[in-house]
């Protein structure tokens, strides 16, 4: 089975590919892929490829809708990289509120200075800034990286308020009880010294920090953003920042337009650069997509729904669908006219999509396949043995 690699991938997770798996950049025709946060949307994906599989939680980068269309399953890895993503939010936090930046650069400017440590005595008043100790911070996504960011600012001595319309069950029992929800974005906003975003970059909220958001913000508002650049309108920003609105901006996704302007401190995407982070995401990407490529199991999709079944045979059938009514009596139908038992089968859907997974007493042809392939609303059929 050969896997294209389209970033270097941690070799603690290339190594769980079975011994039959080829993993390298130079491959041309390839059944699953490995991406970091290389640009996908370009790219002409061979019709071989069946998974790509992000080591990370972003998939930005990857065309996910245009995938799915083609039958192309995209995993991500949610929660792989969030203790290396929460380390890096306390820095911000720091970062954020007093000017070690901007006094780092400075006292690289004392090198050769007659009296290094007189200078640096008079010079510091400069970068002084608050204590985050007492202070309200905002969390707005309460996901993986965004619970773990929360639930630390409060044990760093902070006041947290969170807010996050999609909390699942999971997220909101690993919170801690002294945060506080907020009942939307503009309670939090009125509400908040420091705010962090933890939320996708989807077309819900690319733009949602901006003018509108920013007049409803107290003054001097500390905003971190390791998410990703798009959340927030740089113009609007820097707008702010002028005004004295916001008093920093600290972020992983720094823009051209970023890089010089005083109270904004540009980090180049360092969230999940770090080894443990690095291998955990390896790992777990590699692991999804040999069970997916294996198996037909999915878990931890962003396109298609995730489903289970255990091997009931030897033969499977893994038909990815539109979710429509009667397609399971379609695919049934034409299996039963090609004298094909069903041993046991399984469907999930998420939205436009849908899985079905159908264990078989006998090996299903690639006539067979072709038929059910040719129903309508069967985006692609795969057998796995
Ligand atoms: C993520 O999406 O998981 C983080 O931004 C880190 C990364 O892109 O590698």
């Amino acid at each position: 089975m050969n896997i294209k690699l389209f970033n270097k991938i941690d070799k603690a997770g290339l190594d769980l590919f079975p011994e039959n798996y080829k993993a390298g950049e130079d491959i041309t025709d390839y059944a699953g892929a490995l991406v970091r946060s290389a640009p996908l949307g370009e790219v002409n994906f061979p019709d071989s490829l069946k998974a790509i599989a992000r080591a990370g939680a972003g998939v930005n980068n990857i065309p996910t809708e245009k995938c799915a269309e083609k039958g192309i399953v995209v995993f991500n890895t949610p929660g792989a990289n969030a203790n290396g993503v929460k380390e890096l939010a306390v820095a911000a936090l720091l970062l954020g509120s007093r000017d070690i930046a901007g006094g780092i650069e400075w006292a690289k400017t004392l090198i050769g200075a007659p009296d290094v440590a007189k200078a640096v005595e008079k010079g510091k008043s400069s970068f002084s800034g608050p204590e985050i100790a007492g202070k309200t911070l905002g969390v707005i996504g309460l996901g993986a990286v965004g619970g773990m960011v929360a639930n630390i600012a409060y044990s760093l001595g902070m006041k947290v308020m969170g807010f996050d319309p999609y909390i699942t069950v999971k997220a909101a029992w690993g919170l801690s009880r002294a945060v506080a929800r907020a009942n939307n974005y503009d309670e939090l906003y009125a509400s908040c010294d420091y705010i962090t975003l933890h939320v996708p970059s989807n077309p819900e909220n690319r733009g949602m920090i901006g003018k509108e958001e920013f007049a409803k913000m107290k003054k001097g508002v500390r905003i971190i953003n390791l998410s990703r650049g798009d959340l927030v309108n740089t113009a609007d920003l820097k707008a702010a920042i002028s005004e004295g609105v916001v008093a920093s901006y600290v972020t992983d996704f720094p823009d051209e337009s970023l890089l010089a302007v005083k109270g904004v401190v540009c980090i180049p995407h360092l969230g999940a650069s770090t080894p443990e982070s690095e291998e955990n995401c390896a790992k777990m990407a590699v692991e999804q997509l040999t069970e997916y490529l294996e198996n037909g199991n999915i878990r931890n999709s962003v396109n298609f729904p995730d489903i289970f079944q255990p091997r009931n045979t030897n033969y499977r059938v893994v038909v990815l669908h539109k979710n429509v009514p009667a397609m399971l009596g379609n695919i049934s139908s034409v299996l039963g006219a090609d004298k094909v038992n069903i041993e046991s089968l399984s469907n999930r859907s998420k939205g436009d999509y849908a899985v079905s997974l159908i264990d078989t007493d006998n090996p299903v042809s690639s006539a067979v396949a072709g038929h059910v392939g040719a129903i309508s609303g069967v985006i692609r059929v795969i057998l796995v043995k």
